[in-house]
């Protein structure tokens, strides 16, 4: 008979069962919806049956009320930290060390000892150490790591952390079981945190890690919900009435049974030489994470080994991280210039005292705006704090104001365009200001000469920016027409170059010239038409002509075309310069081959779903899914039997292996492309 009581045991352990696959495994059970529906029958429960509630229930992840204050815990067994290396010689150092260790204790203990030695190799986390006690499987009290002996109960915050479960799955676990893992806040999740706080004119963080700490250290566990956090455990700490496995990666695996979130980068390597491949893997890998990483972690596999090697003060000998080169890094603010773009945004870019950070060195770095530069209150001479990561522009992120010397200088915005003395305009409502010449700014002309130029616009080969600026200079071209009917004597006057350069040059100029319309579309520089649009108003409209004559409906009637972009294309077709130049460039014999477009075959995908899955190298993963849509397709996050069609990039995992189980067809991302290819759309590959 089902009691209330069952009833709801029911709803939580499906509930729990959906956390699991949700969160911890990234491969969705069911439609969110369905999630949905069952936390609302479950709420609706236990609001009806109040007496039924358990502080272990999906429905109690957050506290209704703040707490006065933090108590503190003693850490039953101490939070240790690492040893670092830094390069591959002191990695090849360390694991010799262990070795001849082991093989002197070898003599005296009776332990068969194997060289080389088996390392579990795990990304650093940039985030912050946790504890977390579960007793009977039940989570009952969670900590910081503190100085090692004692931190902060952090319980109710730990507790709105969707992937970390409030009650252990499966069975088998200790009485008492203490994991111990990195609460980190994904990148995306940090970016779309800091962009609202900025809308709204609150302070920002300066790094996922700041935000994962300052989520964690709130009274209020409300705050600390609406916060994008996630945990990926690494080891256990305390352990009482159970047993684990005698192998640090099968502890993982078995703690990953049990509903802990592992991060799939973790692996056994033999021999250090492999542990050192791995790190320049997970090196190359790191941009691409969702998450911030400081480093790898070598771990020793063997528990017994483990015990061998011991403790040296704070550190195990077991262990060590190997540390990348840093991404932050203090420098002083020696002057600040503005730049002129293409569309006559002025930035402000601040000149740096040389620093090494991100693995480069940097002496320039972006501003943004002059919004940005009065928020943080930034003055030449002062000590600031330098982020750069991968091929991101570096950045200001934080300024010393403790370090301020007197003769610091506040920053004025400019009143007149630095190149053309133009007047600068800012308006209503946006952060950037503009130079108000237009064309006639030599900043802005040559701007727009060099993305015409670029590789994914015309793609005119040995036109750099040095010798845009020298033609743009002695004004032997101001408009991009103007590039076709240069000669080559006058080319071969430039500064570094020659005769057979020059004539290279008119010979890419004269290849550039047929292109397709997608190219030519996104090389006119329209404010706010990057590739994808370029090609979505191409494949939509077919012809230049269409897409001139579009009126803010039919424009908006593309796939990604807003108000806002609508509006930007209509401006650029306004203006009779803009009109005459696009004219200009058909007249010295630009072209491309007509696009079809089959106008009784729109929606050939209606009533299909499709889902995408794995990394997608020929496009970006929301291009993909707008053809899909704009075909008439039904793009889903999850596999089921009602799935058309998976298109798998590479490293496709749980969602392929899932289609393939159900029988549900799969293409490749080649196919698709081919497949766009019947319907009329070109993809740009
Ligand atoms: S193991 C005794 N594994 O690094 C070993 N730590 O300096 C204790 N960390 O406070 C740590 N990722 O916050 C371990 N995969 C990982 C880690 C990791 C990040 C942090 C952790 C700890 C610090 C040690």
């Amino acid at each position: 008979m089902t009691t209330p009581h069952s009833q709801a045991a029911t709803l939580r352990t499906t509930l729990e069962d959906y956390n699991y696959h949700y969160y911890v495994m990234d491969d969705p059970k069911v439609p969110d919806a369905e999630y949905d529906r069952v936390f609302r029958a479950l709420k609706a429960l236990e609001a009806e049956h109040p007496e039924l509630v358990t502080s272990d229930s999906p429905t109690q992840r957050v506290g209704d009320r703040p707490l006065d204050e933090f108590s503190q815990i003693t850490h039953r067994v101490p939070m240790l930290s690492l040893d670092n290396v830094f390069n591959h010689d002191e990695l090849m150092a360390f694991d010799k060390r262990l070795q001849e260790r082991l093989v002197k204790q070898r003599d005296v203990e009776d332990v068969e000892v194997v060289d080389p030695i088996e390392y579990v190799c795990e990304p650093k986390l940039d985030g912050l150490a946790v504890s977390l006690m579960y007793e009977d499987g039940v989570l009952t009290q969670a900590a910081t790591r503190g100085d090692g002996q004692t931190g902060e109960d952090i319980t109710h915050n730990i507790r709105t952390i969707d992937s970390i479960p409030l009650k252990l799955r499966g069975e088998g676990y200790p009485a008492v079981l203490e994991v111990r893992g990195e609460v980190v806040m994904p990148r995306a999740g940090f970016a779309a945190l800091n962009a609202k706080a900025e809308a709204a004119g609150e302070k920002v963080f300066v790094n996922p890690r700041n935000a994962a700490a300052g989520s964690l250290r709130q009274l209020d566990s409300r705050i600390t919900a609406s916060r994008p956090l996630d945990m990926y455990c690494y080891s256990v700490g305390y352990v009482e009435g159970g047993d684990l496995p005698g192998k640090h990666y099968e502890i993982l695996q078995q703690l990953n049974k049990w509903g802990l979130k592992l991060n799939p980068e973790v692996r056994i390597n033999t021999g250090a030489e492999d542990c050192s491949k791995y790190h320049d893997y997970i090196l190359n890998k790191r941009d691409e994470l969702d998450y911030d990483i400081d480093g790898i972690v070598y771990k020793v596999n063997d528990l017994r080994l483990q015990d061998m090697l011991g403790f040296v003060s704070r550190a195990p000998r077991w262990a060590i991280a190997h540390k990348f080169p840093a991404q932050e890094e203090l420098t002083t603010l020696l002057d600040v210039e503005f730049q002129v773009g293409r569309t006559g945004a002025i930035t402000p870019v601040a000149r740096l005292e040389p620093v090494f950070v991100g693995g480069v060195t940097v002496s320039n770095a972006t501003l943004h705006n002059m919004d940005e530069v009065q928020r943080m209150d930034i003055r030449i001479g002062d000590t600031v704090v330098i982020y750069r990561a991968g091929d991101v522009i570096p950045k200001i992120v934080k300024v010393l104001l403790d370090k301020r010397p007197e003769s610091a200088v506040a920053i004025a915005p400019p009143e007149q365009c630095p190149v053309c003395k133009s007047a600068v305009v800012q308006e209503e409502g946006e952060a950037v200001a503009r130079c108000s010449g237009g064309l006639y700014c030599h900043a802005q002309v040559k701007e727009a000469i060099k993305h015409f130029a670029s590789r994914k616009a015309m793609d005119v080969d040995g036109l750099g920016d040095k010798l845009v600026e020298q033609l743009v200079d002695l004004e032997l071209i101001s408009t991009v027409a103007d590039l076709y009917r240069v000669s080559a004597e006058s080319v071969a006057q430039m500064e570094r170059m020659g005769d057979k350069s020059a004539q290279n040059l008119i010979k890419a100029l004269e290849d550039s010239k047929k292109t397709t319309l997608p190219r030519f579309l996104f090389s006119l520089g329209i404010r706010e038409v990057g590739e994808a649009t370029a090609l979505n108003l191409a494949n939509h409209f077919g012809t230049l002509d269409a897409v001139k004559e579009a009126d803010q409906e039919a424009l908006q009637a593309v796939p990604d075309v807003g108000p806002i972009v609508a509006l930007h294309i209509g401006e650029f077709f306004s203006q009779p310069h803009n009109v005459e130049v696009v004219q200009s460039l058909i007249d010295v014999g630009l072209y491309w081959d007509e696009i079809d477009i089959d106008h009784s075959q729109e929606k050939p995908l209606e009533g299909k779903t499709y889902v995408l899955t794995g990394t997608l190298t020929l496009m970006a993963r929301d291009q993909a899914k707008g053809y899909l849509q704009q075909l008439g397709a039904k793009v889903s996050g999850s596999v089921s039997k009602n799935t058309y069609c998976v298109i798998a990039g590479e490293s496709a995992g749980s969602k392929l292996a899932k289609a393939e189980s159900l029988g549900v067809s799969v293409i490749t991302e080649q196919e698709y492309v081919v497949l766009l290819g019947e319907y009329g759309i070109e993809v740009a590959v």
